[in-house]
């Protein structure tokens, strides 16, 4: 399990340089996805006073979207496999998630090997007591491509 940090001058101007530093850490979260079929984390913790996280999400590899193109997607953990199954019949054109689906809390689009993708969500309507998960919805790699997702 890897964890990177973020600098983030502005917001720790003034600050203390361990709060500002935790804060960072949580608030920016950086999760890398292979030519292996795995994701570089199996869990993410993050603060629910971050409000927005911004999310990084990295593919190390180098085969093109079309053989092994992958997504970041978070759910609570009941809804992960049914939103995989349904992601996964909806097709690259659709990122892989079907459209309209509600149960998705935030997802990336699907990139390919060398590519990189950045998105922020609000974490403000979810609950340290609920267990979430994150996954990748590309047709097969939902048993390979998941991890625990949740709030401090
Ligand atoms: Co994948």
């Amino acid at each position: 399990m890897t964890k990177t940090s973020f600098s983030w001058p502005i917001l720790c101007l003034g600050g203390v340089l361990l709060t500002c530093t935790a804060l960072a850490d949580e608030c920016a979260i950086a999760i890398d996805g292979t030519d292996n079929m795995r994701f570089s984390t199996d869990e993410i913790v993050v603060d629910r006073a971050c409000g927005e996280i911004e999310l990084t999400f990295h593919h190390t590899g180098d085969l093109p979207v079309e053989a092994m193109g992958h997504n970041w997607v978070v759910s609570t953990a009941e809804d992960a496999r049914p939103v995989a199954d349904d992601g996964a019949r909806a097709g690259l054109e659709n990122q892989h998630i079907r459209p309209g689906d509600d149960r998705v809390i935030a997802h990336t689009e699907v990139i390919g090997g060398g590519e990189s993708t950045t998105i922020t969500f609000s974490v403000e309507g979810l609950y340290p007591a609920q267990e979430y998960g994150f996954f990748c919805t590309v047709p097969g790699h939902f048993t390979m491509m998941r991890g625990t997702f949740r709030l401090d």
